[in-house]
């Protein structure tokens, strides 16, 4: 890209979706295919901006010109983003995180004659991360949110979005709708982007790539009053 807006940013970005291990051979993991934070990672580079992708699983190839830091589990992903996040001036987590993880991982693979015709899983809750990623952001350091919902009315997606942001405390919440044949998998998307306050900031709707566009021309150009 001509555009070099981002030159001389750091950008850490998480994408793809978690998976907590049952047992040597079994996860828990989301139908995330990582292509929207692939995508934003590689436009962000195109712009100029030193890039850190941390890379859960991924269903497409991760960019080149990135700093790539490959994690499975989500207390992986906190650490690695904890650690990118230290020298980045712009935080975006697009990761599908596991909001639970097993209670006990078996050290053996959980087998049938054993575990009999019901088997019930103990879940544990995962911290969150982009909270405590907001909660300890240095001034200056933006910090960006997903929400990914199944709500079809959008006044209701809306409403969803504020919430989260209020609860997550980040600078910016980009919500987007998803749902079994749309969001995740798909090529397109179609997100609105909120700021702190809960105001429209930016909508796109389209390929990936120029919905990363959209969401980078937000985070080039923050508001003077913006955070710290
Ligand atoms: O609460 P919910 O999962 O809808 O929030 C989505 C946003 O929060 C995404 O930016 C996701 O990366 C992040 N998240 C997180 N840690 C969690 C769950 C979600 O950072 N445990």
């Amino acid at each position: 890209s001509s555009n070099q807006d981002l030159a001389g940013r750091r950008i850490a970005i998480s994408a793809g979706g978690t998976r907590e291990p049952l047992d040597p051979v079994r996860f828990l993991g989301n139908r995330s295919s990582g292509r929207q934070g692939v995508a934003l990672a590689a436009a962000a580079a195109a712009r100029g901006a030193q890039v850190t992708l941390v890379a859960a699983h991924l269903e497409v190839p991760a960019p080149s010109g990135v700093t790539v830091r490959p994690v499975s589990t989500t207390a992986e992903l906190q650490e690695a983003m904890q650690a990118a996040a230290k020298d980045a001036d712009t935080v975006i987590m697009a990761a599908a995180v596991a909001d639970y993880r097993p209670a006990t991982v078996e050290p053996g693979k959980i087998k049938k004659d054993q575990a009999g015709d019901r088997l019930a899983l103990e879940l544990v809750r995962n911290p969150d991360i982009l909270a405590g990623l907001a909660a300890a952001r240095t001034p200056g350091q933006l910090v960006v949110g997903f929400a990914a919902e199944t709500e079809t009315d959008r006044g209701a997606l809306l409403e969803l979005g504020r919430t989260k942001l209020a609860r997550k405390g980040c600078d910016y919440l980009v919500v987007n709708r998803v749902g079994w044949h749309e969001g995740f998998a798909a090529d397109d998307n179609a997100v609105i982007v909120l700021d702190a306050a809960g105001a429209i900031v930016g909508e796109a709707t389209g390929g990936k790539v120029s919905v990363a566009h959209a969401i980078l021309d937000v985070v080039s150009n923050p508001p003077a009053t913006g955070t710290s």
